[in-house]
């Protein structure tokens, strides 16, 4: 029997309800928990959701709105769709969605005092829970008009998502990601965090194993089929290095400089990688939140 939507909806409510403490055995155990064919169905699910949803918002924001207004968009989105946004409460996060203006790596918490100005740079990341698993994703973009500068960060950091992912096949192992990454935006001038990694995805937002986009080719953790996981470099115009303001979770460099972040969530398959956190049926790579920078080749 095919259910109206809004029963669905209702479904995942219920649903939904328990999911939040029930994720941190998937964290705490460190194990890695390698996805059913069915588990994985389900986490394209969340994942295209994850998706539109990162796409719904991109495309609202301009100058003037505050980062409490993106928050307030995430938690309209979460309950139309009768979805969790799965950063509020989660290791006492306040909000529903993660915000990061110009020299912010990650992690910071949307505020009806910080209003965007033309000519930022801010990274959403967006983390939903559909029947009980996770589908994380996040995108930097211009706020109006950007520096050329600030146009080449992002560039660097989209393309970094893109290779990083690339190099994803059974048999590759965790270090060719990372160098995958590495080896394009350090040519470049720029940087990569070390303080904050990609991590298996699933019923828990944090699961082993650790995924750093640094690396040496050949070393680390071998692939393999129904292992699921992020790619999120965090790129810096200047120095990797970060400090964590008095909130206790905002990361930003060290020298202040712009840092801007793309990040997909993915499965490992028989003879390659399927990208969750897309909108198209077969799993290729989209830029995240499908923004794509002008003159970019590589259009969804
Ligand atoms: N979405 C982030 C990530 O990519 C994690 C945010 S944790 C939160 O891993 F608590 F800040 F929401
Ligand atoms: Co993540
Ligand atoms: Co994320």
């Amino acid at each position: 029997m095919i259910l109206p939507l809004r029963f669905c909806r209702l479904r995942y409510q219920r649903y939904n309800k328990g999911v939040k403490q029930s994720t941190s055995f998937y964290e705490s155990s460190g194990k890695i928990f390698i996805k059913s064919r069915a588990e994985l169905e389900t986490m394209a699910a969340a994942g295209r959701m994850a998706s539109e949803c990162l796409e719904w918002i991109v495309r609202q924001v301009e100058p003037g709105m505050t980062t409490q207004d993106i928050d307030d968009l995430q938690v309209d989105y979460a309950r139309r769709e009768g979805v969790v946004a799965a950063p509020l409460h989660y290791r006492g996060f306040p909000k529903s969605i993660c915000t990061a203006v110009n020299e912010v790596i990650c992690h910071g918490i949307p505020s009806p005092k910080q209003v965007l100005r033309e000519g930022d740079i801010i990274g959403i990341d967006v983390t939903l829970i559909v029947e009980g698993f996770h589908g994380d994703n996040a995108a930097t973009i211009p706020v109006g008009e950007v520096s050329a500068d600030a146009m080449r960060l992002l560039v660097a950091a989209l393309e970094a998502n893109r290779l990083g992912i690339e190099a994803v096949k059974p048999g590759a192992r965790l270090g060719d990601i990372g160098h995958a990454i590495q080896s394009h935006v350090e040519p470049l001038g720029f940087s990569v965090v070390r303080d904050f990694v990609g991590h298996g995805v699933g019923r828990g937002f944090h699961e082993a194993p650790q995924v750093p986009h640094y690396g040496t080719p050949g070393m680390g953790k071998r692939l393999t089929p129904g292992l699921t996981f992020t790619v999120e470099p965090m790129i810096n115009e200047g120095t990797w290095e970060m400090e964590l303001l008095r909130d206790g979770w905002t990361a930003v460099t060290a020298d202040r400089k712009l840092s801007a972040q793309y990040e997909h969530s993915l499965a490992v398959t028989e003879d390659g990688v399927r990208v969750l956190t897309v909108q198209n049926e077969e799993g290729k790579w989209e830029p995240p939140g499908r923004w794509v920078p002008p003159d970019y080749p590589k259009s969804p």
